[in-house]
């Protein structure tokens, strides 16, 4: 039997490394490349020798893949083998001992020569909970033994893979699958910090109903709309211990918090896409202040782009209405009075009049899209 967990990260490695290769994913173009770099993220993040992912085809009833190193095109009986019982079952599997495993089915070992002997799967779920195929890392580098914190590692990255894919497949467009990518980068960071999942959406159409009502066109509000998610996406780089610390921060942490913005930047800047670059502006600006105050840059007035003055609004306005692990959710009345108190030193004064002067429909957006969970 073979033992020892060598090949393994700590959570600040893992973070790091999720970090570095959504960044790269990013940049790409094309669709087969999109798959190619999924199936390595999920190899390198255990420390395999290969990465599968099986698609399942219901029509076809099959398990499907395109993407294996080391191997062009394969399809199998869904439901028969190991992943097809983990694909049946919905069920995570670690195998270390795969020969001994009556489900194995070692006819691909046959055809390829190549001999498996450690083995995870993870059914891949979309978001209503169906199993769209699964992730299957084989061989465990030096020798070593998978175990339950691979498995973990392994999960963390699994749902935007599934979500990725299932976009490429849905979306021919490269553009529409570039927002379906920002969506599920923004979800990934939002599961690390303890907040209910609403507040990207309220964000978003806080976003757009005030690039709307400052005049913006309806092709730019909905580009600024889609971006908006991703403003926090550099939190994914703050340590847990930082992001979801119950009091107030100290100088040291509150400097390392103050990062995710320039990280958030320096994620998505290398895209050549619009949507991509409108995010890394807004992530980028999105704390700067009117008055010249804020960070990274302190840029002042007008040096702060109407992306990043929008959004900085709509962030706080949502911050201040929810419940925070720091802090409690604020009273209507004492939300509106800093918004006001704030108009031309944390937030452009036009903004703000726009906000008073239409207060009832972000009233309704709020309503609309209450967190379900109330901690
Ligand atoms: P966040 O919780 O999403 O807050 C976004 C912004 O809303 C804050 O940006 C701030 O401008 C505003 N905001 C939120 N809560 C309050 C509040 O109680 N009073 C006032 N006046 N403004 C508030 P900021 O300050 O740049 O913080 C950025 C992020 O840093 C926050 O995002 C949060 O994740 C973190 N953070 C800030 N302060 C603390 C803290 O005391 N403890 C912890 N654990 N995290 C903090
Ligand atoms: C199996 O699931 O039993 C075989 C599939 C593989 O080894 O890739
Ligand atoms: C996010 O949901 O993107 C992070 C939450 C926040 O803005 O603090
Ligand atoms: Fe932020
Ligand atoms: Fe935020």
């Amino acid at each position: 039997m073979k033992k020892g967990t060598i090949m393994q990260r700590s959570s600040d490695e893992l973070l790091t490394f999720i970090f570095d290769s959504i960044s790269e994913i990013a940049k790409i173009n094309d669709n087969k490349q999109l798959l190619q770099a999924l199936a390595k993220m999920g190899r390198d993040i255990v420390f395999a020798d290969r990465c599968t992912i099986w698609i399942l085809d219901k029509q076809k009833n099959i398990l499907w893949t395109k993407v294996a190193h080391g191997i062009e095109k394969l399809t199998i009986e869904p439901y028969s083998g190991i992943v097809g019982d983990a694909v049946q079952r919905g069920e995570a599997l670690i195998i270390n001992d795969v020969y001994a495993d009556s489900r194995f089915n070692s006819s691909i070992d046959e055809d390829t020569g190549y001999k498996t002997e450690t083995m995870m799967v993870i059914p891949m779920k979309n978001r209503r909970g169906e199993t769209t195929g699964a992730i299957q890392v084989i061989n465990k580098q030096m020798n070593e033994v998978f175990v339950e914190e691979d498995l973990n590692q392994l999960r963390l990255a699994s749902t935007y893979v599934s979500e990725t894919i299932r976009s490429m497949f849905l979306l021919e467009e490269i553009d529409a699958t570039q927002k379906e990518l920002i969506h599920i980068m923004s979800i990934v960071g939002e599961r690390r910090s303890e907040e209910t999942g609403d507040h990207v959406k309220r964000v978003a159409e806080y976003t757009k109903l005030l690039a709307k009502l400052y005049g913006m066109n309806e092709e730019e509000a909905t580009l600024l709309c889609e971006a908006s998610p991703m403003h926090d996406i550099g939190k994914i780089a703050i340590p847990d211990h930082i992001l979801n610390k119950p009091g107030s921060l100290d100088k040291k942490e509150w400097e390392i918090m103050k990062t995710h913005a320039e990280l958030g930047y320096s994620m998505l800047k290398g895209s050549s896409r619009k949507l991509l670059k409108t995010a890394a502006t807004v992530a980028y600006e999105h704390h700067e202040r009117y008055d010249g105050t804020g960070y990274p840059r302190e840029l002042k007035g007008e040096e702060v782009h109407i992306y990043g003055r929008i959004v900085a609004l709509a962030d706080v306005l949502d911050a201040l209405n929810s419940k925070r692990v720091y802090k409690d959710a604020w009273k209507e009345e004492d939300i509106f009075n800093h918004m006001i108190e704030e108009k031309g030193k944390h937030f452009d004064p036009r903004l703000v009049d726009l906000l008073i002067a239409n207060k009832e429909k972000f009233l309704e957006i709020r309503d609309r899209l209450k967190d379900e969970v109330d901690a």
